[in-house]
């Protein structure tokens, strides 16, 4: 039986390639993709969704818009990293693929209603506007979700957008607030271990070369993505954050953690957003989230090329 997910995200290159590795995978049966306001404004990353997964070649996964802006503050974006359409690096056609005419926050509701209680996961790798304000609106829907699989936070790491923030966390810390404190089964994606998931020249050339439009697609945004990562770390790639999640769903093997508390900052002057992660077990509080940090790398990339081979 297909483990069922709803993916909500800003994309983003590696919100692309999370969404290909996800569409590409037949143990998962993505249930919609959500967009939400992060990387880029909410008509781009909704936009960019739609491209996507029509470029999957998966037109049967509906796709929808969600909020354009987080719960209590101004957006903020990241067209420094992702570019001003959000997924520079390849022109995409115009897609066929409408964007479907209910709200993402009912859509994610109403299919935690109709499905069996504790049969769907939710994969958030943007900010947790949709994920919040679905449980605040339905907060009867909270304990039906079997489990949240994320991209955000960082501790070892420190922050991307701030010293101390990492940039999903930090767009809507309300919101995070809120899906750490709802009491459900969390595997936290932090750049503690997505920094590790480091592409490399060879792997991007290997993508270039596939014979389908999916491989040489990835190439071209890593080749946008990488340079931001190049420049700040000085490192050899580029961190693919998002598909970690959808890495996990597939090969959990591939990844090691900590059952952990970790509380979302909502007040701080300089630490606002930060993923406060008691990895040293130093406070009384209770775990709440299995927070990773180290990944196969080489294992995830043979993930990585294996299943995108598979697309058109
Ligand atoms: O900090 C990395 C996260 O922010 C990733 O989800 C990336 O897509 C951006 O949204
Ligand atoms: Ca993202």
């Amino acid at each position: 039986m297909a483990q069922k997910i709803i993916i909500d995200t800003d994309p983003g290159q590696d919100d692309a390639v999370a969404l290909l590795l996800a569409l590409a995978s037949p143990e998962l049966q993505v249930l919609g993709v959500t967009a939400v306001a992060g990387n880029v404004p909410l008509p781009l990353t909704a936009l960019n969704a739609r491209k996507v997964v029509e470029l999957s070649g998966r037109g049967d996964v509906p796709v929808f818009a969600g909020c354009d802006a987080p719960m209590h503050r101004r957006l903020v974006t990241a067209e420094h990293v992702h570019g001003k359409t959000g997924l520079d690096g390849i022109e995409l056609p115009e897609p066929v693929l409408a964007l479907q005419d209910q709200h993402a926050v009912d859509f994610i509701i109403e299919t935690l209603r109709r499905e069996p209680a504790g049969t769907v996961t939710l994969v958030p790798i943007g900010p947790l506007t949709n994920i919040a304000t679905a449980f605040r609106r339905a907060p009867d829907v909270v304990a039906r979700v079997q489990r949240i699989v994320l991209m955000g936070g960082a501790y070892f790491e420190v922050g991307n957008i701030t010293p101390a923030a990492e940039f999903n966390i930090y767009v809507d810390p309300e919101a995070a607030a809120i899906v750490f404190d709802a009491g459900v089964p969390l595997v936290v994606m932090p750049l503690d271990v997505t920094h590790a998931a480091l592409t490399n020249r060879a792997w991007v050339e290997r993508m270039r070369a596939m014979p389908n439009r999916c491989g040489p697609a990835v190439a071209s945004w890593t080749d946008f993505f990488e340079r931001y990562d190049r420049e700040k770390y000085g490192s050899e790639g580029a961190p693919l954050h998002d598909p970690c999640t959808i890495a996990w769903l597939l090969r959990p093997d591939l990844f090691s953690g900590r059952e952990i508390n970790v509380e979302i900052e909502t007040k701080g002057e300089f630490t606002l957003g930060m993923t406060v992660a008691d990895w040293w077990r130093v406070s009384d509080r209770a775990p709440n989230a299995l927070f990773m940090r180290d990944v196969d790398a080489a294992g995830f990339f043979d993930l990585l090329t294996e299943r995108i081979a598979r697309l058109p």
